[in-house]
């Protein structure tokens, strides 16, 4: 008898052979005659009936919801069943019988966050779960092709990438160091020795704001390349945004449907994007939010406002140097605007953010200055402005915003399998 897969008697495989399969019970209801059973693998559900007569009729009873099992029976379409398959079981062995399994329908939305171990079963979390693999396989890949180097950062810093505010710090023994809220002057470090890098990797931020795009602990995937611009730069991240979507689109169809989210966005992205400059970005908000200057940060709702005009993937760049950190590059000619490019997509607004990378000693010495940190904490970035240094861009695009987007998911944290925000970070 073989040991098949769900899916595999679900494409029509296994048609009226003998088959067996080990998983967990999904559902179970038990009838006079029959008992009726959808049984899970990581690959998908089936139905499963078990007649009376059988002599595993009173294994079958005992199992409850969660038991894990081995079934052997014959597959048989069936288009009452979901899926239009089901097992006729002919035989029943428990693996290990489940306690009262605490998860059912009934249960708040907070009660099941709190039980994120038993969650993960879920065929949705199952299904958002296999998108995000094919997420960053799909990026990989597009790096990968484009001749870039994967490189591994480390966690534990010495000095803040992206501004005090968010940094967590933590004892080192006996002193005291940062997790990472970005690996850019990393691989800023690498493209000295490899060129092109990438690397995808977890960053931290001690943010506060509790929104459905925010994380303590994300995944972030990031690109440096040497002898580049601000054109070179949005035009790598459209061919990424782009094959990935592609990619998802055609790989992911099953994924999409099950989760019931739109599709056809995806296979929509094509190169090249709307671009606007943050200019044209405030005057296109200020109708709408008079509170808007030049200068201003944009909210997640601004983001969110402008990106309802485009109605998918754009880019806004040339931001104000003030609001932008101390490594973006400005224009000589006018120093009060910084080549910085975001990314967005709508209902979520920033996917990312990149720019060209300030290559100038002293110019970069003023910035640091200006925004009150000490060029002392960072002799070896300014090495890389004193020993051959070059014009280079690079970008940080959030993997869990992406997968929002792509897949129309209410909260980031249905993104990640087990979410960290100020106030979760149990399991
Ligand atoms: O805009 P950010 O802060 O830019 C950087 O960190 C640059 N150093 C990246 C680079 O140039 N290499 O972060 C980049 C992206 C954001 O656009 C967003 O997608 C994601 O990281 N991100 C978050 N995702 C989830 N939760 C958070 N708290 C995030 N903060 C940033
Ligand atoms: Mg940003």
């Amino acid at each position: 008898m073989a040991l098949v897969k769900i899916n595999e008697i679900l494409a029509g495989r296994h048609t009226d052979q003998k088959v067996s399969v080990r998983g967990w019970v999904y559902r179970k209801r038990e009838g006079k005659e029959l008992i009726f059973m959808v049984v899970r693998d990581s690959t998908g559900v089936i139905q499963c009936t078990i007649k009376k007569a059988n002599p595993s009729w009173s294994e079958a009873q005992k199992l409850t919801i969660e038991s894990s099992l081995m079934l052997e029976g014959t597959a048989k379409e069936d288009t009452r069943a979901p899926g239009g398959f089901e097992i006729g079981a002919e035989a029943v062995t428990i693996i290990g019988l489940a306690e009262n399994f605490p998860i059912s329908k009934d249960k708040s939305e907070e009660f099941i966050r709190d039980m994120r171990h038993l969650w993960l079963r879920s065929r949705k979390m199952n299904l958002v779960m296999k998108v995000r693999a094919e997420t960053l396989e799909a990026a990989r890949e597009y790096f990968k092709r484009q001749k870039y180097t994967e490189v591994s950062p480390p966690m534990f810093i010495s000095a803040a990438v992206e501004g005090g505010s968010t940094l967590f710090g933590l004892k080192y023994f006996d002193q005291e160091l940062y997790l990472t809220q970005s690996s850019q002057l990393y691989l800023e470090i690498l493209i000295y020795s490899l060129e092109n890098v990438y690397c995808i990797a977890p960053s931290f931020r001690a943010e506060k704001s509790r929104t459905i795009r925010h994380l303590t602990e994300y995944w972030h995937m990031e690109g440096e390349w040497p002898f580049a611009d601000m054109n070179d730069l949005m035009k790598f991240e459209e061919g990424l945004m782009t094959h990935v979507c592609h990619t998802i689109a055609e790989k992911c169809q099953a994924e999409f449907k099950e989760l019931g989210a739109d599709i056809e966005k995806l296979k929509a992205v094509t190169a090249p994007f709307p671009k606007i400059t943050y200019k044209e970005a405030i005057d296109r908000l200020k109708p709408k939010n008079p509170a808007l200057n030049w200068g201003s940060d944009l909210g997640y709702e601004d983001e969110k406002v402008l990106a309802e005009d485009f109605g998918k993937p754009f880019f806004v760049y040339d931001y104000p140097t003030e609001i932008k950190a101390f490594y973006c590059k400005t224009y000589a000619d006018h120093p009060e605007v910084a080549m910085s490019v975001d990314m967005m997509v709508p209902r979520i607004g920033e996917i990312s953010t990149g720019g060209a990378r300030e290559e100038n000693k002293d110019h970069l010495i003023e910035r640091m200055k200006a925004q009150g940190l000490k060029p002392e904490d960072y002799e070896w970035y300014l090495d890389l402005r004193r020993f051959g240094t070059v014009p280079h861009v690079g970008f940080g695009m959030g993997l869990e915003r992406l997968l929002i987007w792509m897949l129309d998911l209410e909260n980031i944290i249905d993104a990640i399998p087990f979410p960290r925000t100020t106030r979760r970070f149990y399991p």
